[in-house]
C-alpha cells in the first residue's frame, strides 16, 4: 500500500530552520572544516538553539514530537550544504533510538529531554572491528558484578565518538544464548576505562569524527542497561535501523540535491563552443537525469519516513528500499556533477570533489546496501505467502523419470 505522506506545519518550520541554519553556518565553513577534520560546533550550536534536536524526541521526553518525516527533512536541508554535517546531526537521532524503542520510563526521563535541548549528543557502538554486516557476530563483553556490568573489548566506526556525551553499547550478555545474547548499555563520557582512541582519517564526512571506542573494564550500573531486561540488544539494534535508515536515506537526497544544485550553476555559466554548457544536449540529459533521479528517492524517503511515523509492518523493508535507492542515486549524481564540472570537479579548490568523497559512505554505513538488498528480498519472500491465489497461474509440470536399459537391468 502506498504511504499517506503528510508534512505538518510544524515539519515545514523544521525543515526551514534547518536550511537557513544550513546556508548561514553550515556551507560557508564546510571546506574549512572539512580539510581541518574539524566538528563544526558554532552549526551544532545553532541547531540546538533553533531546537532541532527536539525534532524526532518524543513531547513527554522535552521534544516536539514532530517524527521521523520531520526529521528527513530537517537531515535533508543539513546535507544539502554540507553531508558530513548531515550525519554530525542525524547520528544522534541514530543513538538515541535505543532509548526511545527499548528504555524504561525512568531511562527516557533521564537521557531524552538532555539530547532533546541539544545539551547532550549521542552516539551508537553496534560495529566492532570483526562484526560489521554480522552485527550479532559482536564480541564487546560486559559482565555481571553486582548491581553494575563490567564493559570490556572495542568497538569500531563510532561516529560522533568524542563529541559524544552519551553512548549506546551493543555488548554480549549471555554468550551461551544465540537470540537473547546481545544487551545494549548506556556508557556516558567520563565512565573511567572509557576512552577514545583512534580518530580515523576519512575520505569524505570529515567534519564528524569517527573513532574506535574503547572500554576497560569500565563499570556501569545496571540501571543503565537499556530497558533494564538483558538480551533485548539484537532487537534494539535492528529497530533502531529501522528508524534511523530513513535519516541516512534522507542525507542521500540531501548529497545529491546539493551536488545538484552546484552542477546546473556550473553549467549555466560555462561556456564551451560558444554557449553555456548547459545548451548542450548531453549536459542537458545528465542534469534532467540527475533531477529526476533525486526526486524519485526523495518521495521514496518520505514514505519511508512516514511508514516509520506510521509503525508500519513494512517499515525494514521500507528503511531498507529508502537506504539503498537514495544513496546508491546519491553516488550517481555526485559523479555525475563531478563530470559536468570537468577538470575543476576533479580539484579539491571547489565543493564538488568533496560532494563525490562525502557520497561513498552513504553506501557503506547504517547496513551497507547489499545488506538492505538482504533484508528487502527477505520481506519479499515473506509477501509471497499472501500471494498464493497466484499460484493458479505459475507452471506446475512435474518432471518424469525413465530407467535406462541398463540401471533395469540390474
Ligand atoms: N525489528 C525487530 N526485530 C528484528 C528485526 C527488526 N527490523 N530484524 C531482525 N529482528 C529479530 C528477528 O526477529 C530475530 O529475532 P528472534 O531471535 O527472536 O527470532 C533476531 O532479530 C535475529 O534476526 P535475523 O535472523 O534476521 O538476524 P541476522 O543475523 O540474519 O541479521 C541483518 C540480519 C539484517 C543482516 C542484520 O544483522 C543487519 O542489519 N546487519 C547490518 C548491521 C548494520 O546496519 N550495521 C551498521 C551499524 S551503524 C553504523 O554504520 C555506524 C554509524 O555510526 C553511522
Amino acid at each position: 500500500m502506498p504511504q499517506n505522506i503528510i508534512f505538518s506545519p510544524l515539519a515545514d518550520e523544521l525543515a526551514a530552520k534547518a536550511r537557513e541554519i544550513a546556508e548561514k553556518y553550515v556551507r560557508p565553513l564546510s571546506a574549512k572544516h572539512d580539510k581541518a577534520q574539524e566538528y563544526n560546533w558554532d552549526a551544532a550550536r545553532a541547531v540546538a538553539q533553533a531546537g532541532l534536536f527536539r525534532t524526532f524526541i518524543p513531547k513527554e521526553y522535552g521534544g516536539l514530537g514532530a517524527g521521523i518525516l520531520a526529521l528527513a527533512r530537517v537531515v535533508e536541508e543539513l546535507a544539502r550544504a554540507d553531508s558530513g554535517f548531515g550525519v554530525a546531526f542525524a547520528v544522534n537521532a541514530l543513538g538515541a533510538f535505543p532509548i526511545l524503542v527499548g528504555g524504561t520510563e525512568e531511562q527516557k526521563q533521564r537521557w531524552l529531554p538532555k539530547i532533546a535541548a541539544g545539551e547532550k549528543f549521542v552516539a551508537f557502538c553496534l560495529s566492532e572491528k570483526f562484526a560489521g554486516s554480522d552485527a550479532g557476530g559482536l564480541a564487546v563483553t560486559a559482565v555481571e558484578d553486582g548491581d553494575d556490568y563490567i564493559i570490556c573489548g572495542e568497538k569500531k566506526w563510532t561516529t560522533n565518538g568524542g563529541v559524544a556525551d552519551i553512548y549506546s553499547v551493543f555488548c554480549v550478555t549471555d554468550p551461551t544464548s544465540k537470540s537473547r545474547r546481545i544487551s545494549a548499555i548506556v556508557v556516558e563520557k567520563g565512565t573511567p576505562g572509557f576512552s577514545v582512541k583512534k580518530i580515523e582519517d576519512k575520505m569524505g564526512i570529515r567534519t564528524v569524527p569517527v573513532v574506535e571506542t574503547h572500554f576497560d573494564h569500565v563499570r556501569v550500573p545496571k540501571k543503565n542497561l537499556i530497558g533494564e531486561r538483558p538480551g533485548m540488544g539484537f532487537k534494539h539494534a535492528m529497530m533502531t535501523l529501522d528508524l534511523a535508515r530513513p535519516g541516512v536515506a534522507a542525507q542521500a537526497v540531501g548529497a545529491a540535491q546539493g551536488a545538484l544544485d552546484y552542477a546546473n550553476v556550473y553549467a549555466q555559466r560555462r561556456q564551451q563552443f560558444g554557449v553555456p554548457i548547459s545548451n548542450h544536449q548531453m549536459v542537458q540529459k545528465m542534469l534532467a537525469d540527475m533531477a529526476m533521479k533525486t526526486e524519485a528517492a526523495r518521495w521514496l524517503v518520505y514514505s519511508a519516513a512516514a511508514a516509520a511515523d506510521s509503525m508500519s509492518p513494512r517499515v525494514s523493508q521500507q528503511a531498507a528500499m529508502a537506504k539503498c535507492f537514495a544513496t546508491d542515486m546519491a553516488m550517481e549524481v555526485a559523479t555525475d556533477a563531478v563530470q559536468i564540472f570537468g577538470g575543476y570537479g576533479y580539484m579539491e579548490d571547489y565543493p564538488i570533489a568533496k560532494c563525490f568523497r562525502d557520497a561513498k559512505i552513504l553506501q557503506i554505513y547504517e547496513g551497507t546496501n547489499q545488506i538492505q538488498r538482504i533484508v528487502i528480498a527477505r520481506g519479499l519472500i515473506r509477501e509471497a505467502a499472501e500471494l498464493e491465489h497466484l499460484k493458479a497461474y505459475i507452471p506446475v509440470e512435474t518432471q518424469n523419470s525413465y530407467q535406462t536399459d541398463s540401471a533395469a537391468k540390474g
